[in-house]
């Protein structure tokens, strides 16, 4: 009778072994970071034009670039320090993402990414974002 007691919880150990590697895996998908959807749905306000692009530019060159890098490829001379390597912003993950999302994520960051909402202007954190759009062409 000993083999059977086994053999019965056998199936339940591979039961609670399953569930918990769901629950794992749920929370490694869910923390992935993205905007909510009310944010996502914004619309960028701030025409992609030369003088949005230039003005992005020059913010991301102050702000963005010593960690983004120079092309956004996550090469910045501060990247090193960072925990995790960073995604190049002309990653297909980034094109997949709508302005009001990326808006948000400027807006907000995430640390170590500062939250840009106070160092800039809105009309600023979305020239910054026409401008990060030009590194995916
Ligand atoms: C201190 C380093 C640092 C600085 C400065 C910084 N970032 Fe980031 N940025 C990060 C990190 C780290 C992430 C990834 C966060 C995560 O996913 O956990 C990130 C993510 C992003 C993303 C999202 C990418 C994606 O695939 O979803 C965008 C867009 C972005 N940064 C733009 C900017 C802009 C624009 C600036 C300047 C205004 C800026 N960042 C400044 C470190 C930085």
């Amino acid at each position: 009778m000993k083999n059977f007691k086994i053999k019965k919880q056998n199936p339940i150990l591979f039961f609670m072994m399953s569930v918990v590697l769901v629950v794992f895996l749920t929370a490694a998908q869910t923390s992935k970071w993205s905007a909510p959807d009310a944010a996502k749905k914004v619309a960028n306000p701030v025409a992609s034009d030369a003088n949005s692009i230039a003005e992005g530019k020059k913010i991301y060159v102050s702000d963005c670039q010593k960690c983004h890098g120079k092309k956004g490829l996550g090469d910045g001379p501060n990247a090193s320090e960072l925990d995790n390597p960073l995604e190049a912003l002309n990653s297909a993950g980034m094109k997949a993402q709508t302005d009001g999302e990326l808006f948000w994520k400027i807006s907000e960051g995430k640390k170590p990414m500062p939250s840009a909402k106070k160092t800039l202007s809105e009309t600023q954190r979305w020239q910054v974002l026409d401008y990060i759009r030009t590194l995916a062409k």
